[in-house]
């Protein structure tokens, strides 16, 4: 069965270590029959969000004009959801978090999903990646239905594209391509 595949690049860096890893990750995907689409979050305008309380007060509704209502739909929509972060200060980039706090007006339609999560990181320890996982499952743990299927460790990658010949990378193509 084909799946819709959404990957939420969310690096600063075009090239960035996350983002090679989500580009190989869209391959496998694709060669699995799978439609699969990256939306690199730096070239969408995605506000913080207010806390303005609209959204939850009645009108269900974010006020705010900018791409996030185009990024929520693909989010509802997808049968597969990968969230990729480069590691800051041993947490996800405010990039990733920024869209996940703006998802607040429609979080509750995002039910069902299967998710996999990509860091890169200088450090090389997994478990060292464990409070930014954990910062991405704080969201996931949110939602109805959400199951965790995978994490691509792109761990001992500093300098940008670094990540290139390491295993992460044919493990993130592997992980797309094993999307059933
Ligand atoms: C502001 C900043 C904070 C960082 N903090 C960490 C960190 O806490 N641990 C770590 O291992 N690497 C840290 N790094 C290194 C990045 O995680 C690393 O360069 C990674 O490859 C970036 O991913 P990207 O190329 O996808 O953007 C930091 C880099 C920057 C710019």
């Amino acid at each position: 069965m084909s799946k819709k595949v959404l990957v939420l690049s969310s690096s600063p860096r075009k090239g960035g270590n996350s983002d090679l890893l989500c580009d190989q990750f869209v391959l496998g995907a694709h060669e699995a029959g799978h439609h699969a689409e990256k939306i690199f979050l730096r070239d969408r305008k995605i506000n913080y969000c207010t806390g303005c309380g609209t959204c939850y007060e009645g009108a269900k509704r974010c006020p705010q004009k900018d791409d996030m209502p185009e990024v929520l739909e693909k989010m509802i929509a997808a049968d597969v959801i990968v969230m990729a972060t480069p590691v800051y200060f041993y947490t996800m980039a405010a990039q990733m978090k920024t869209l996940i706090d703006r998802t607040c007006s429609r979080y509750t339609e995002i039910k069902n999903k299967e998710f996999y999560f990509i860091v890169a990181a200088a450090d090389t320890s997994k478990q060292a990646m464990e409070r930014t996982l954990e910062g991405l499952r704080g969201f996931t743990s949110c939602l109805s239905g959400a199951e965790e299927k995978g994490i691509i460790y792109g761990t001992g990658a500093w300098k940008v594209g670094e990540i290139k010949g390491k295993p992460a990378m044919k493990k993130a193509y592997e992980s797309g391509k094993a999307v059933r």
